[in-house]
């Protein structure tokens, strides 16, 4: 069974990137010439996810014009030499469905994904965090989760090794390996201190989830900082069920940081500037 929806939490603030982010969303901000969730919409098309289901909040109606027709501006360049600078957000648009709820109050990750609830219903779907922006080289990471969960039929996350210094900043894993890359998730903590973390194996913003976790995410407590955690939901469900871990192939940027989103501006304008013709 193809999985066909993807939800995309996007209600978050953005205040690291204050004051660019007072009157945008994050999320919008451009990565060379597309806004970051774009770059996150096609790697849930590629990976056959045409239903994208997004969490928005106060502020955020651009998200929703983005994916939508600009009847002025399309008949203002329609014949003209840019109307070719459309052809990849027409796509998604032809190609995708688009619905959105808002979540209200900021109550962590897990509380974002249970907003999303009654776009997703009961079946699978993927979760893409657009902060984090992969580039799998022609093979994107939801495509690469797809493959696993169409083996393994379970709860599935991205990770990737950090340096020790930095397991504070994500939630980390330890498991047990079933295959080359996969773990089987025995615990999972988040934002661990270096001292307590599990390993150095980080979830980044990529999960294939299936959907007793939102009867999971009802039953979770706050956790750190006081959020409902997707993480806490996940190691219920690692224990109750099985939940994977799989070791990407590919690169992460996080946009989520400074340094990260200059060093994706960079990877993506050198990528562009090689696909011109000389
Ligand atoms: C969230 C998750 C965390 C994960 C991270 C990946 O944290 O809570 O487990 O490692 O995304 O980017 P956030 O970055 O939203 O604080």
């Amino acid at each position: 069974m193809m999985i066909k929806k993807c939800l995309f939490p996007a209600a978050g603030y953005g205040t690291r990137f204050l004051p660019a982010t007072k009157a945008m969303p994050k999320e919008v901000m451009p990565i060379v010439d597309k806004p970051l969730i774009q770059y996150g919409v096609e790697e849930a098309l590629d990976a056959g996810m045409y239903d994208i289901a997004m969490v928005t909040g106060r502020g955020k109606r651009a998200l929703e014009d983005h994916f939508d027709v600009s009847y002025e501006l399309e008949h203002q360049i329609s014949g003209t030499d840019k109307e070719a600078r459309l052809s990849s957000i027409r796509r998604l648009m032809e190609e995708c469905t688009f619905s959105y709820t808002r979540q209200k109050e900021m109550l962590g990750l897990g509380h974002a994904i249970l907003t999303g609830e009654p776009l997703i219903g009961r079946e699978p779907f993927g979760v893409i965090l657009a902060d984090d922006l992969c580039d799998g080289e022609g093979d994107g990471v939801m495509s690469q989760l797809a493959r696993v969960y169409a083996k393994y039929r379970c709860s599935v996350v991205a990770i990737e090794e950090v340096p020790e210094d930095e397991v504070s900043k994500y939630g980390v894993i330890a498991g047990s390996s079933i295959e080359d890359g996969l773990y089987m998730i025995s615990d999972m903590v988040e934002k661990p201190a270096p001292e307590d973390a599990p390993s150095n194996l980080a979830i980044i913003g990529r999960y294939i989830l299936t959907p007793d976790i939102f009867d999971i995410l009802r039953e979770t407590p706050p956790g750190k900082g006081g959020e409902i955690q997707i993480t806490d939901a996940l190691l219920l469900q690692a224990r109750r069920n099985m939940v994977l871990a799989y070791k990407f192939k590919g690169t992460r940027f996080d946009c989520g940081s400074m340094e990260g989103f200059v060093a994706a501006t960079n990877h993506y304008y050198q990528r562009s500037r090689s696909a011109e013709p000389a």
